[in-house]
């Protein structure tokens, strides 16, 4: 489900904006030039290999990237494996990678294929929970405070756009802003 929910940077039981509507979702963004689009979703991508997904894209890709301003464009995936007796620790690993507040050099442009995840962008007195699913392309601004929370569970495809080969190294506020938040999996109960 794709999903903007609004809430005081200082209290996040004050929700003001709750909507799972792509046109309304897109406007709040694009008020506070955070670009967030839709590309068709392919079928089957958990079972289409990352250079065949790069291929499938490619004319979205050559689009997006037309003045050539994203050099290194990579597949990050994670899925649940039942077999693995190591999976809860690469999970959690993997979970807990983001979820302190960062931003970056350069923007977070993050095309999911498949799955989901939610960034929360802190913008001025606000953060911004924003559940990504298949088929939506979300570009978080350079220098934009921000987390990210893939659920207890994580379970995605994302194309990432990177204009530095390190482009997706932090630069971690040290603030626990994050810790007051819902997380991904609240956030779909709610
Ligand atoms: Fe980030």
């Amino acid at each position: 489900m794709t999903l903007l929910q609004v809430m005081a940077a200082d209290n996040a039981a004050d929700v003001r904006v709750r909507t799972t509507d792509p046109a309304e979702i897109g406007k709040v963004l694009a008020e506070l030039g955070i670009a967030y689009s839709h590309w068709d979703v392919v079928d089957n991508a958990e079972g289409t290999d990352s250079d065949a997904l790069l291929a499938h894209y490619a004319p979205q890709i050559a689009e997006l990237n037309a003045s050539g301003r994203y050099e290194h464009i990579d597949v990050a995936r994670i899925h649940p494996d039942a077999d693995n007796p190591e999976w809860p620790a690469i999970a959690a690993g993997a979970r807990a990678k983001f979820l302190d507040e960062h931003r970056h050099a350069e923007d977070e442009v993050r095309f999911f294929a498949a799955g989901q995840g939610c960034f929360y962008l802190h913008v001025g007195d606000e953060v911004l929970a924003t559940v990504c699913e298949a088929g939506d392309l979300l570009s978080v601004p350079a220098g934009t405070l921000h987390w990210f929370d893939m659920g207890t569970t994580p379970n995605f495809i994302a194309i990432r756009f990177f204009e530095e080969a390190d482009g997706w190294i932090g630069d971690f506020t040290g603030d626990k802003i994050s810790a007051g938040f819902p997380t991904l999996d609240e956030l779909l109960a709610a």
